[in-house]
């Protein structure tokens, strides 16, 4: 997962669309707390620190040290806006420090989703909120004439990713972690452009990889990229949205 991949993924139609959603689903009221888990590079912290006004205050945490170093450079000039080193399944904050707590593509690569939902119910005061967007994988669909192909490599994209259902389950880890739900949204993420579908999905990547780790035959994946690079293109995948209280 680069920085540039994130950024990317960010910038979409879809991405713009359902970050503005998850911000209005989370509802940061002025002067509160907010934990952003698995920041990467700040992506969504500024907006967050926007919403909770000058009193309140917006804690990035991420595993990863790039990103952090990145967040920092980006939001030098933001004094409400803490970074911080830890991992999703034990996190740097205390008990019921935190008035809303989310995580925006993240269960999906952690080897525990229920420990990390834990952590989030830990973190957050009576009352307070949490906020999910989680991507099912296997929904993924890429319309073709070749349906095996096709097929072939909606699997193997599914294939690289941990936890690649986990949006299918938030509500289930949830109700098992004593979180109150409150919503759930699926988003449908539609790609009608070879462009960015190829840089969100990595149509040529994984075609790519498929045929080396033998999954899809070279001729028939080839086919099928010039197929969808000629268009006309429907590819997509659901998403969910999950908002939970304590
Ligand atoms: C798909 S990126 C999403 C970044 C950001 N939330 C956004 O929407 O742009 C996933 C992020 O989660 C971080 N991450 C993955 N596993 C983690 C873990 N166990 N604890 C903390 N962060 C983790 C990665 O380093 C990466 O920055």
């Amino acid at each position: 997962m680069t920085i540039a991949y994130l950024d990317a993924a960010a910038h979409t139609d879809a991405g713009v669309a359902y970050k503005r959603r998850f911000l209005d689903t989370l509802d940061v009221l002025p002067g509160q707390t907010v934990v952003d888990v698995g920041c990467g590079p700040g992506t969504d912290l500024a907006r967050l620190a926007d919403a909770t006004g000058g009193e309140g205050s917006v804690i990035g945490v991420d595993r990863d040290p790039l990103m952090l170093d990145e967040a920092r450079r980006r939001l030098a000039d933001r004094p409400n806006i803490e970074l911080r080193s830890g991992d999703a399944a034990h996190l740097p904050l205390a008990s019921g420090s935190a008035d809303r707590a989310r995580v925006d593509r993240v269960l999906q690569h952690v080897p525990g989703p229920a420990a990390a939902i834990a952590e989030l119910h830990r973190v957050l005061r009576p009352g307070g909120r949490c906020g999910m967007a989680e991507p099912d994988w296997h929904t993924l669909a890429v319309a073709d004439e070749d349906a095996e192909t096709s097929r072939g490599f909606t699997d193997f994209v599914a294939g690289q990713v941990r936890n690649a259902t986990i949006g299918r389950h938030l509500v289930r880890l949830c109700v098992d972690t004593g979180l109150r739900v409150r919503s759930v949204e699926p988003i449908a993420v539609l790609f009608r452009d070879f462009g960015t579908a190829d840089e969100i999905l990595g149509l040529r990547r994984n075609c790519a990889r498929a045929v080396q780790a033998g999954r899809l035959a070279e001729a028939k994946a080839a086919s099928f990229l010039r197929r969808l690079a000629h268009g006309p293109l429907v590819a997509g995948f659901t998403f969910y949205l999950v908002t939970a209280d304590k």
